[in-house]
């Protein structure tokens, strides 16, 4: 089936990657191009689409964005259904659909991550044509290969590490490394073993720091000075882990209201005291191995500059087939990159869930043959 399409939007929504202005530009060419429909961008993610803050987006402006990191449309983790207007927080769904009927505006394309996946859920069951892209440096996203942005943040964290091993020789020290990814380990996994490090920590594998200094005590016997560790922003220790585990279960299992709240500040209280913890382990790895360490905190620089050529050519793919999808009257689904392909997958099956890293993924396995230490 095909729809009669004219008008389209565009935003973009979460926390911002390279390549999402090859995204925007994958899309918005087709859609002009092949198949003549007129393009509005929206500024600032969902906040835009309700307060009808528009850029149209014609050939000029859609021009020389390729290569150019963030996004042209800037971007927010502004939810539709609670955002905050004059103090209050709001559900604005009603106004959104509201604002695209007036301005014919045919559907919205939503580029994001996990929580823009459950946005556009929401808009969809509200009865507002939506269809998401796949994006995140933490490449975290269910049900499709690759999100885009994690290729370019794999090399600048790999080009780190790569930096890092030559001041970590020449002081003989333990450098940590702490790699974004507040919930799965692909990025820290991806750079780690990209970059040779030593020791590679993640959210899905807890770890003992004993195990850690005694893998490092190893190094030292074997002749080796310097050790290199790529720990994850969301890598915790067991105690820790332990912890987060009685919390979430608390929060699943709660009945009112009451024991919701109660259970999501027990959480907001491990994540207040999660932060800090990188330090706190290279502290702890220097007291038991007696060597000098060293903290490194790539933090938002692995978000900025310039998309890889992967990442434009993901970008690209799935902003084409985004628009193939418009034209057959698709919605509700986001685009996922699947081998070569690219296949429409139900927003049901992408909101609420996270792509972790298998505790029994070849990366896994290849770095435990390697002889590095996962931190079990
Ligand atoms: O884009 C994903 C991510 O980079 C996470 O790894 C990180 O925890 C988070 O975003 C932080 O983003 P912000 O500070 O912009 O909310």
């Amino acid at each position: 089936m095909t729809t009669k399409i004219r008008r389209i939007g565009i935003l973009t929504a979460g926390g911002d990657s390279p390549g999402l202005n090859a995204a925007i530009r994958g899309v918005g060419k087709a859609a002009l191009g092949h198949y003549g429909w007129e393009v509005i961008g929206f500024r600032d993610g969902f906040r835009g689409l309700v307060e009808n803050r528009r850029i149209n987006l014609d050939r000029a402006a859609l021009s020389g964005i390729l290569t150019i990191g963030g996004t042209i449309l800037g971007t927010s983790r502004d939810k539709p259904h609670r955002m905050v207007i004059d103090g209050e927080t709001k559900d604005m769904t009603g106004v959104i659909r509201r604002n695209l009927a007036k301005d014919g505006i045919d559907c919205v394309v939503c580029l994001g991550g996990g929580g823009t996946a459950k946005s556009a859920l929401r808009l969809h069951r509200a009865g507002i044509p939506v269809i998401t892209l796949p994006k995140t440096i933490d490449n975290d996203v269910a049900m499709t290969d690759a999100t885009f942005g994690y290729a370019t943040a794999v090399d600048i964290a790999t080009d780190a590490i790569d930096r890092l091993h030559s001041t970590a020789h020449s002081h003989h020290r333990i450098i940590v490394a702490e790699i974004m990814g507040h919930r799965a380990g692909w990025l820290t996994l991806g750079a780690g073993l990209a970059g040779g490090a030593d020791v590679i920590l993640i959210p899905e594998i807890p770890y003992d720091v004993e195990k850690i200094a005694k893998a490092i005590g190893g190094r030292s016997k074997q002749g080796k000075t310097f050790s290199i560790v790529a720990v994850a922003e969301g890598a915790m220790s067991r105690d820790d882990a332990a912890l987060y585990r009685i919390a979430e279960k608390k929060l699943s299992r709660a009945k009112s209201l009451d024991d919701k709240i109660d259970a999501k500040r027990e959480i907001a209280a491990l994540d207040a005291r999660h932060q800090g913890n990188t330090l706190r382990l290279a502290g702890k790895l220097e007291e038991l191995t007696h060597l000098e360490s060293r903290v490194t905190i790539l933090g938002y620089v692995q978000r900025g500059g310039t998309p890889s050529a992967a990442d434009r050519i993901l970008a690209t793919r799935l902003g084409t087939a985004c628009a193939d999808l418009i034209h057959a009257g698709t919605f509700g689904v986001m685009v996922a990159a699947r081998g070569d392909h690219t296949e429409p997958v139900p927003l049901e099956n992408v909101a609420g869930k996270r792509k972790s890293v298998p505790r029994d993924h070849s990366w896994i396995e290849s770095a435990r043959r390697l002889g590095t230490c996962l931190g079990d």
